[in-house]
Order: C-alpha cells, then sequence, then structure tokens
C-alpha cells in the first residue's frame, strides 16, 4: 500500500485533534457534513431490503432482529445498530432515509441509504456467465444510478452547478462492504477459492466506478469499506468444513483461505484507492476497516468484553462451535436468541451483533 498523501494526512491529523478535544463527550462539537449517501449490502441497509419486492418480508422483518437498540425489527441485520449507525451518531448526522422508503427531494434532504440487504457488486448477467447464482436483482451499479436520480431531485431544475458543489462539499460518502456476497456465492458454488479470487478485479472494478462517479458529482469526502474476513463467518463454517489441519487459521478457527480472499480484495482495493487519491487530491479518501478488528475480537475475545465461542451464531440454533443452521435460521420460527447478545460477534450466523458493530465504528471514526 502506497503511503497517504500529504492532504489527506494532514487532514486526519486535524480530524483527530478536533476528536481528541472532544474524547470526554464522544461527540463533535461541529457537524462536519449535513448528510450521508451510504452505498452496501445487508451490513449497511436500514430498511431498503424489507421494503425490495424480491426480499420484503425476509427474516430481518422478525423478531428478534433489533432487540437490542430499536427494540422491534427495524430492517437492519443485527439485533441493533449498524457500523452506519455508529457513525452517524458520532459525526451527529441525520439519519439517513433508506431509498426505496423515500420519492421527494424533500424524503432524501437529509440523506439517503442506498444499501440493500442481498445486493452484489457484480451484476446478475456477469455472475451467471461464471457459473453463480445471486438471488437479489440490486447491484452496486444500481445504487449509484439511484444516487444520480436522487442528486437531480434535490437540485431541482434548471441545474445549478454551484449548488451542487455546495451540497456535495457537505455530504458524507460512506460506501459500505459490498462483494462479500458475490465471494459467497462464489465459495458455495464452487467450494474451492479459485472462482472467488477471481472475481476480485472484477468487484475492485465495479467499485472503483461507483467512486469515480461520486468523485465527478463533486464527492469531497469519503469512506470505502474494505471486505469482511469472509472465512470467520459461521455460515461458511458450517457449509464448507474440511478436515485438513492447515484449513483452519490457528488462532482465530477460522477459515485461511476464505480470509486470504478478503485480504487479497483489500490489498487491492487499497491500491485502487491510492490511484484515486493522487488522481484526485481534493476528495479526501478514507479506508474502513472491517477486516482487523473482527479478527482481533475473534482471536481473543475476553479481552474485548465477548465470550468464549466468538465463531458461534447468537441468534439461530443447531448447537456446536457455529450455532448454525439454515432451520433454525434467526427470525424464523424455530430460532432462539443467546441470552446476551453484546458477548457474541455474529448476530446470526452471518452478520454482525450491535456489540461488534461498535467496536468496528470505533476504529472507524478514529481516522474520520
Ligand atoms: C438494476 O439495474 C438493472 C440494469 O443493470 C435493471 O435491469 C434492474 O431492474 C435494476 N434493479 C432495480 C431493483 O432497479
Ligand atoms: C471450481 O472452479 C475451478 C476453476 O476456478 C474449476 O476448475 C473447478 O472445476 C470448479 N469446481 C466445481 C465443483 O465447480
Ligand atoms: C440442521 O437441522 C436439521 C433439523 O434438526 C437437521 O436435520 C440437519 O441435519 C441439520 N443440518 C446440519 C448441517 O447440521
Amino acid at each position: 500500500m502506497a503511503p497517504f498523501s500529504g492532504l489527506l494526512l494532514a487532514a486526519l491529523l486535524l480530524v483527530a485533534v478536533t476528536g481528541e478535544a472532544d474524547a470526554g463527550g464522544t461527540k463533535y462539537r461541529l457537524a462536519r457534513y449535513d448528510r450521508v449517501f451510504s452505498f452496501g449490502d445487508s451490513l449497511t441497509d436500514t430498511g431498503n431490503s424489507a421494503i425490495l419486492p424480491a426480499t420484503a418480508g425476509g427474516p430481518f422483518t422478525n423478531a428478534p432482529y433489533g432487540q437490542t437498540h430499536f427494540k422491534r425489527p427495524s430492517g437492519r441485520a443485527s439485533d441493533g445498530r449498524l457500523v452506519l449507525d455508529f457513525i452517524v451518531e458520532s459525526l451527529r448526522l441525520p439519519q439517513p432515509t433508506p431509498y426505496l422508503a423515500g420519492s421527494t427531494a424533500e424524503d432524501f434532504r437529509q440523506g439517503v441509504n442506498f444499501a440493500v440487504g442481498g445486493a452484489t457488486a457484480l451484476d446478475m448477467a456477469f455472475l451467471q456467465s461464471k457459473g453463480i447464482t445471486s438471488f437479489v436483482p440490486v447491484f452496486l451499479s444500481n445504487q449509484t444510478t439511484w444516487f444520480n436520480d436522487v442528486l437531480h431531485l434535490l437540485l431541482a431544475s434548471p441545474r445549478n452547478g454551484q449548488r451542487q458543489r455546495k451540497i456535495m462539499a457537505r455530504s458524507l460518502f460512506y460506501f459500505g462492504e459490498i462483494g462479500f456476497n458475490d465471494y459467497s456465492f462464489a465459495l458455495k458454488t464452487n467450494g474451492t477459492v479459485g472462482l472467488a479470487e477471481s472475481l476480485v478485479p472484477h468487484i475492485v472494478g465495479v467499485i472503483r466506478s461507483a467512486l469515480i462517479d461520486a468523485i465527478a458529482a463533486g464527492a469531497r469526502t469519503m469512506v470505502v469499506t474494505g471486505m469482511i474476513p469472509i472465512g470467520c463467518e459461521p455460515e461458511l463454517l458450517t457449509m464448507l468444513p474440511s478436515g485438513a489441519g492447515s484449513y483452519y487459521d490457528k488462532a482465530s478457527g477460522c477459515i485461511t483461505r476464505f480470509n486470504q480472499v478478503a485480504q487479497l480484495h483489500n490489498r487491492e482495493l487499497n491500491r485502487m484507492l491510492c490511484e484515486l487519491r493522487r488522481a484526485h487530491p481534493r476528495t479526501s479518501i478514507h479506508y474502513g476497516d472491517l477486516y482487523h478488528p473482527v479478527v482481533t475480537i475473534i482471536s481473543s475475545p475476553g479481552k474485548y468484553g465477548f465470550g468464549g465461542m466468538p465463531l458461534a451464531a447468537c441468534c439461530g440454533g443447531g448447537g456446536g462451535p457455529y450455532n448454525f443452521n439454515f432451520t433454525f435460521f434467526c427470525g424464523t420460527p424455530l430460532a432462539r436468541a443467546c441470552t446476551d447478545p453484546s458477548r457474541s460477534v455474529s448476530w446470526d450466523g452471518i452478520h454482525y451483533t450491535e456489540a461488534a458493530n461498535r467496536f468496528i465504528a470505533r476504529g472507524m471514526l478514529r481516522g474520520l
């Protein structure tokens, strides 16, 4: 990874100092942004998949999803808040409207979340050409199209360049993790990592297109999050077990080769981000790390206040080290939640608990 550009480093230091001054109150004195525009999949979705016809009525819309924070299913794939929610709270931003829940400029003025649970980075035709079946007809390119539609609504006619620059300068762009579904489908299709690995340049390529689109529209501050440790997912640990000794990482118990796919993705993503920083020095591009915080808690759960079975889903059933079985999927009638989700990393075998999301967000906010 190339070093940060001087400009970005200066911006980071400035923010770090501002954050330091407020450390006691944990809130930032000055709101630096008016709104957030966010993109991604179920790790970032705050209500779209509950509305999208292809996914409406899915498990996330049932209890016990949302039990910890919202006290009701909120359309989020967690027991409580997502990483995006913690960022929005800490920066004192208004909660963005899920794109599918709004239609007017007024609905969208305070920010929009385009993330959809089950979304893939790559489009369905491309995945099909690789023999991979996806289920949710939303790709990163759809979210970019939606963003451009919203921008037109907010600007109203006639187009006003100055107004656009003003809106964009006061907007934070949060590109949540995208691509996990592509990799997960590939691994479940094939079982070996070759197919998943072959997707890396394509997925990083479509993320690059989405970032360039936002930069071209005038985005000044972006957070681009990387890939989660795929090999630590209880669902994949259950579905793709193996007897071979080196299959599992000693420290974490995660599947080594799957985590290497995530690391490859993150290396390629960071390489691309460095190029974008050089080409667009007026835009601050922050990398949001989802990989190391999760591996850190899974490797030493006790040290960070988590319980002794960090690879087990809190909500679900089936027992064993992963407590994952589709028959007992969280939000379905046979599922049960653990008594204390704040001690679990995985909420439902695929998505993180609020406790894990808070831990991840804390690391991300240090650099924002
Ligand atoms: C996503 O974009 C494709 C074209 O690339 C389109 O066919 C599809 O309808 C879009 N999906 C949604 C939900 O708008
Ligand atoms: C998995 O993909 C590799 C190429 O990436 C291919 O050689 C192999 O046949 C595939 N295996 C299955 C079971 O589809
Ligand atoms: C999941 O649970 C069902 C019902 O108890 C059981 O028949 C099935 O074997 C389980 N699957 C796995 C992979 O353990």
